[in-house]
């Protein structure tokens, strides 16, 4: 008696390397669009939580001195829904707190301390004692000192085009904003701006 059945459509797909392949690759490309594209619809991932505001021309100075300076190589702003996180740093991060942030600075290198909620942590005058020589508050740091951001003068006429490519970006800023950008920096330093943009994080939520 013959043994030869026709091969079933399981046993195909199983024993062929090609159709395994494809058809693996199917399902998770279909899994993934499942699990992602209502992301960039919903209200609680694509809506600013209540009360957040778009950073002044100072902050968005300050937030491109943190940049250009890779504090994010050590500090990340994103704190996990975990009590251990809650408990050091706060409320845990929530994806309205960032639609203003071009690109978002969540980050997962953590050499210092999450960053997210440290806005109204500390004075203002802290925080420039602290980035002119960490060291001189906490004996133990090895975050680096950043003493020329204290005499490193913004370049106000810099500053209202940066406001511009965000508000392409869908930041509610009005003409006004734009317009007044230059004068709100006149006379500040970097230091002034980075240390702006450090009170304002994670302030929106309590
Ligand atoms: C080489 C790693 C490193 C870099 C780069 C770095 N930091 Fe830090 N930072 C640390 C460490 C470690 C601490 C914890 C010790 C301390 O407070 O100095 C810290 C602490 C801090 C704190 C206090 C946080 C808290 O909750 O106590 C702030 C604010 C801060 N850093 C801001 C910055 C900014 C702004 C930059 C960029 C200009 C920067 N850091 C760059 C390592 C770094």
């Amino acid at each position: 008696m013959s043994t030869h059945s026709p091969v079933s459509g399981h046993e195909r797909i199983e024993t062929s390397n090609f159709l395994m392949i494809v058809l693996i690759l199917l399902v998770i490309a279909v899994g993934g669009m499942v699990e992602i594209i209502p992301l960039f619809f919903q209200r609680s991932t694509t809506q600013p939580v209540t009360g957040l505001q778009p950073y002044s021309a100072l902050q968005l100075v300050g937030r491109d001195v943190y940049l250009r300076e890779g504090c994010y190589n050590c500090h990340s702003q994103m704190i996990r829904p975990l009590h251990a996180e809650t408990l050091r740093y706060g409320h845990y991060s929530m994806a309205g707190e960032f639609v203003y942030d071009h690109p978002f600075q969540w980050g997962s290198k953590r050499t210092g301390p999450d960053l997210q909620r440290v806005g109204g942590k500390y004075s203002d005058e802290w925080h420039r004692l602290h980035l002119a020589g960490p060291r001189d508050l906490v004996p133990e740091s090895n975050m680096p000192a950043y003493p020329w951001l204290e005499t490193a003068a913004i370049e106000p006429a810099s500053v209202p085009p940066r406001l511009k490519a965000m508000q392409r970006l869908g930041v509610p800023y009005t003409d006004a904003n734009v317009a007044g950008s230059a004068e709100a920096v006149t006379g500040k330093t970097e230091l002034d701006a980075l240390v702006a943009y450090l009170q304002s994080l994670g302030t929106h939520v309590k």
